[in-house]
């Protein structure tokens, strides 16, 4: 199968790095070229340590590593059966991104989204394809983490949940299926969940270190959820509250005021070498 993958951030970086490993073409695509370039020597970094980990033989990892092939125009993807689009959390940008793909990319494509809370009917209503448009939500980091959530629109038609659904299984992944709904299932529960920990730290109740040793050791997460916002980005974090609180309605999904000034302060968290912790 051949998947072109829209954007080169942690997530666009990870999927292809998925998608290559099980045997799939990529065409890896960002505007901006070196970007795309920075993104596919992170991959085979990646592929490296798996194989001096001996947990993937060279010559595995050069076959993956020939799958990617980095694109400077759309143009160059050709018979592609599948698209993920992996740019910032912003619908106008997606949607323009969506829009732009839809003129280019063969008409059989499925197109899917892998925002972490956006509306995915609202991205399927801009293409001439809304029965293929499809959520594919996968977690941070994608290459360890066993989930996709698949979320269909209100177009989403049978068979492009099916295919979507073989693709996971096929990657190794696990595939939970979703109705539209503002967090799917996992940002709905984890992101208020982050937001709480910020309240408890910003009462003074506890330091950061025992928020997260709490949660860990006591309910047996694999990381707290602070040093967790900083792996997922507060920026992302408190884009997810914010599409909580204004699709619901509800005073539960409000962002705590210290995850908006830590946005605004750009302590984003890994990404910015600086959030809860510093890198
Ligand atoms: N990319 C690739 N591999 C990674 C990685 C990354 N960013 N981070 C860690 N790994 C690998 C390590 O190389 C290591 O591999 P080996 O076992 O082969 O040595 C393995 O993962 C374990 O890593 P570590 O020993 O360094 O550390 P750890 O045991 O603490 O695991 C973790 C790190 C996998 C990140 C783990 O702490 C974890 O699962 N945390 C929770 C992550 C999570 O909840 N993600 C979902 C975020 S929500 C989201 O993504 C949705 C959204 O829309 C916001």
């Amino acid at each position: 199968m051949k998947v072109f993958v829209y954007g080169t951030g942690v997530m666009g970086k990870g999927i292809s790095q998925v998608f290559a490993k099980n045997n799939h073409d990529v065409f890896l695509y960002n505007p901006t070229v070196e970007n795309a370039i920075i993104a596919l020597k992170n991959i085979e970094r990646d592929f490296d340590s798996l194989v001096s980990k001996g947990k993937l033989s060279k010559d595995d990892m050069e076959k993956s590593m020939s799958r990617i092939k980095v694109i400077k125009t759309i143009e160059e993807a050709t018979d592609v059966d599948l698209v993920i689009e992996a740019v910032s959390e912003n619908l106008d940008v997606k949607k323009e991104k969506f829009e732009e793909v839809d003129q280019i990319i063969d008409k059989r494509a499925v197109f899917a989204t892998n925002t972490s809370s956006l509306s995915i009917t609202e991205l399927a209503v801009v293409t001439n394809r809304p029965d293929k448009v499809i959520g594919l939500h996968f977690f941070n980091p994608a290459p360890i983490m066993d989930l996709v959530e698949i979320i269909s629109s209100m177009t989403t038609s049978t068979e492009t949940i099916s295919f979507a659904k073989k693709i996971t299984l096929e990657i190794g992944k696990i595939p939970v299926l979703v109705e539209e709904a503002p967090g799917f299932i996992v940002n709905r529960m984890l992101i208020p969940m982050i937001n709480e920990a910020i309240s408890i730290y910003s009462e003074g109740i506890a330091t950061i270190e025992d928020i997260d040793i709490a949660v860990k050791r006591g309910a047996n997460h694999p990381m707290g959820p602070l040093a967790l916002a900083d792996l997922i980005g507060l920026d992302i974090c408190l884009n997810i509250m914010d599409t909580l609180h204004s699709e619901f309605g509800v005073d539960k999904y409000t962002a705590h005021p210290l995850l908006r000034k830590m946005v605004r302060g750009n302590k984003l968290g890994r990404k910015t070498k600086e959030g809860f912790y510093i890198y």
